[in-house]
């Protein structure tokens, strides 16, 4: 039985459109910041004889796997990893996120990511960070990033089989540990297009989104460089520039696709208003697929945004993060499986 912990990450690059669906190849590399575990997934698993077949539990609900896209992913890589560790045990896997799931907070990345950590653990399969990230990205692409700390990229690749499109830390946690995320939660309830959806949708019925991908690749390219320099006022313009650059494209999908609503529109004016008195960018925001906001700054200009958005959002729906570090494994106190009678505690 293992337990681990993992945790969402932001892109501030994003990725959106899947060149291959099979493979979940995207169109364009992203990149991306992990964040700590203020916003967390625990996940339990345990392999025995005793269980009849594989049983997924998440966030208190056992997953009808029919229903959920990602569950269907997330049983295909159980079989995969099974395979791969010449065992024909079955699992309970019990997941629970500490934060909304399904609402533009990454709850699919941290989730796959930290499953696929925990699996590979109670599998005793030595993976490298490169093969559990290939394998993560086959249940969520974003999750592919969520797999080590600070800064990552994932590169888009170029090989058709997908062996070389995974994720690669650019800088740990500790090369700008000042570069933090206030999670602005407008929105719990979840989404109505998920984001495997949202991707097809997009990518069929969008003459925007053909000038996405080009645009996007230049934009990893810059801000590799800018992250080595550690240059917030560069970095700021192109997070914001870029989340609007992708909504954009949402919104000019057939029927038409609306993450933002009305509270997410009130902070990106507010975080301008801001940065105009500031006389330069103290802060940056971008948004998932999903309203709420996450608003980049440094550590010094903490209080400046969260007051800068108080009209619009309660204190309480206001999380700040710093970076994580990737998963790791819990002691077994902390489990989320009972042992004795191998079901969810
Ligand atoms: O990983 P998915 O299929 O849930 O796609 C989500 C993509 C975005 O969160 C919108 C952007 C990103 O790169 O994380």
């Amino acid at each position: 039985m293992v337990t681990a912990i993992g945790t969402p990450n932001k892109a501030l690059v994003m990725y959106w459109g899947i060149e291959n669906e099979a493979l979940n190849l995207p169109m364009n590399s992203s990149l991306s910041v992990t964040l700590d575990e203020s916003l967390n997934t625990k996940t339990s698993v345990v392999f025995s004889n005793k269980i009849k077949e594989d049983t997924l539990y998440i966030n208190g609900k056992l997953s009808n796997s029919e229903a959920d896209q990602k569950s269907v992913y997330l049983k295909k890589m159980i079989k995969k990893m099974r395979e791969m560790a010449k065992i024909d045990k079955k699992v309970l896997v019990v997941s629970k996120n500490s934060f909304p799931s399904s609402a533009g907070l990454a709850s699919s990345a941290s989730g796959s990511a930290t499953a696929v950590f925990a699996l590979s653990k109670a599998l005793d399969l030595n993976l490298s960070q490169k093969d559990l990230s290939i394998l993560t990205r086959q249940i969520s692409g974003s999750g592919c990033r969520s797999l080590m700390g600070g800064f990552v990229k994932w590169d888009k690749g170029t090989k058709g089989d997908g062996s070389d499109s995974y994720a690669v830390q650019i800088a740990n946690e500790k090369h700008w540990p000042e570069f933090i995320d206030i999670i602005a939660i407008v929105n719990e309830t979840v989404k109505k297009i998920s984001s495997s959806d949202g991707h097809k949708r997009t990518m069929r019925t969008s003459e925007l989104f053909k000038l996405r991908p080009k645009y996007a690749e230049n934009e990893v390219k810059d801000l590799e460089k800018i992250i080595s320099k550690r240059d917030f006022a560069q970095i700021s313009e192109i997070i914001m520039k870029d989340s609007n650059n992708m909504h954009a494209t949402m919104l000019d999908s057939y029927p038409p696709i609306f993450y933002l609503n009305d509270a997410s529109r009130e902070i990106i004016y507010a975080i301008h208003q801001l940065n105009e008195s500031e006389g330069k960018n103290i802060a940056a925001y971008t948004f998932d697929a999903g309203a709420n906001a996450h608003i980049m700054t440094l550590k010094k200009y903490e209080k400046k945004v969260r007051e800068s958005i108080s009209k619009v959002v309660e204190e309480k729906m206001i999380i700040s993060s710093g970076q994580g570090s990737g998963p790791r494994i819990l002691k077994e106190a902390e489990s989320l499986i009972d042992s004795e009678s191998l079901k969810p505690k």
